[in-house]
């Protein structure tokens, strides 16, 4: 079980990330958000005391990534709580390097041995929020299928649903097939964390599913966030080359094809922490002025189905 003081701290990392990424806002440098992004996480990671933390879901492999790989310590070492991590200091590069919505900072802790190890690779995931019963979607329908019920369950016509899709090329068919329906698409360019965690409150953020295919480490990210704060998710990884499936199995994964739900993805106790970068329809951007910085966070835990906004001001160092 987390140490539920770990609240603090955990707002904390995302909070310290989004300030450094923020400074480069709208700044049309991706490499160097995120690298300011990085840094900061990872320097208020190594401050927590009591905390033996290892990274599974990280920058990429020891070899690529300098900062926050997969398989780094983090945290005082030697503690009590042995933790394991998903991390997305800087999620949505582009959206930060130009200015738009949803770039957030995001960080999952949970009890050793509680996250799934995702390799780099993409990951087909369909959610959607709480309240709905067991198997109202399932990543193996036809999109039609799973918009229909979905609908159904939520007691509205078809034209009321709007799914989330990252606009790509690959979503051509999805996008016809839940236009098909009825239904409204709200595409987004980057962000699928924010897209997932956006259908756990469709009354504020106007998405009730997400549907397609984005990143598997920030799948695992979005599973967590989704366990604390209620919903249900699928997620498939796809492993086309030797090289993708070499490192699944490196991972520890041993079926290609198996669909994960949630609880797969993120068991155990979970917490999960984001702050807003840019303004976004769930959390406002940082915001510099008169010396001050203020941040807003949503820290969600799943033990107890706690969701707590931290609106936080802090005076900048002279
Ligand atoms: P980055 O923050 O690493 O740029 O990821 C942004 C993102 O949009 C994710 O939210 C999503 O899962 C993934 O990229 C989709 O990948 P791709 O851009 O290759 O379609």
């Amino acid at each position: 079980m987390l140490n539920r003081m770990l609240t603090i701290e955990i707002a904390r990392v995302t909070e310290a990330a989004a300030v450094s990424a923020a400074r480069l806002r709208g700044r049309g440098d991706e490499k160097a958000a995120d690298q300011a992004a990085v840094d900061a996480m990872r320097s208020a990671l190594n401050s927590i005391a009591d905390m033996d933390g290892l990274v599974v879901i990280g920058e990429g492999e020891r070899d690529e990534a300098p900062m926050l790989y997969i398989g780094e310590k983090v945290g005082s070492q030697g503690g009590t709580q042995r933790i394991d991590i998903a991390l997305d200091p800087l999620e949505g590069t582009t959206l930060c390097a130009k200015d738009m919505p949803n770039s957030i900072a995001c960080i999952a802790m949970a009890d050793h041995g509680s996250l799934l190890h995702a390799p780099d690779t993409y990951m087909d995931k369909i959610a959607i929020g709480g309240g709905y019963p067991d198997g109202t979607v399932d990543l193996d329908w036809s999109p039609e299928k799973n918009i229909l019920s979905l609908a159904k369950a939520k007691g509205v016509p078809v034209n009321e649903i709007t799914a989330c899709v990252l606009d790509r090329p690959r979503h051509e068919e999805l996008i016809a097939a839940i236009r098909a329906t009825g239904a409204a698409i709200r595409l987004i360019t980057d962000g699928d964390v924010a897209g997932v965690i956006h259908t756990a409150t469709p009354e504020e953020t106007g998405i009730d599913i997400y549907m397609g295919v984005g990143g598997a480490p920030e799948g695992v990210l979005a599973a967590a966030a989704l366990r604390c704060i209620g919903g249900q998710m699928q997620g498939r990884l796809i492993t086309k080359s030797d090289d993708q499936k070499a490192r699944a199995a490196k991972m520890g994964i041993v079926d290609f094809n198996k669909k994960f739900t949630m609880h797969e993805m993120a068991s155990g106790d979970v917490m999960f922490s984001a702050t807003g970068v840019t303004d976004g329809s769930m959390l406002r951007g940082v915001r510099f002025e008169g010396g001050y910085v203020t941040t807003e966070t949503v820290v969600m835990r799943s033990a107890t189905g706690t969701v707590r906004w931290i609106k936080n001001r802090q005076k900048l160092p002279d």
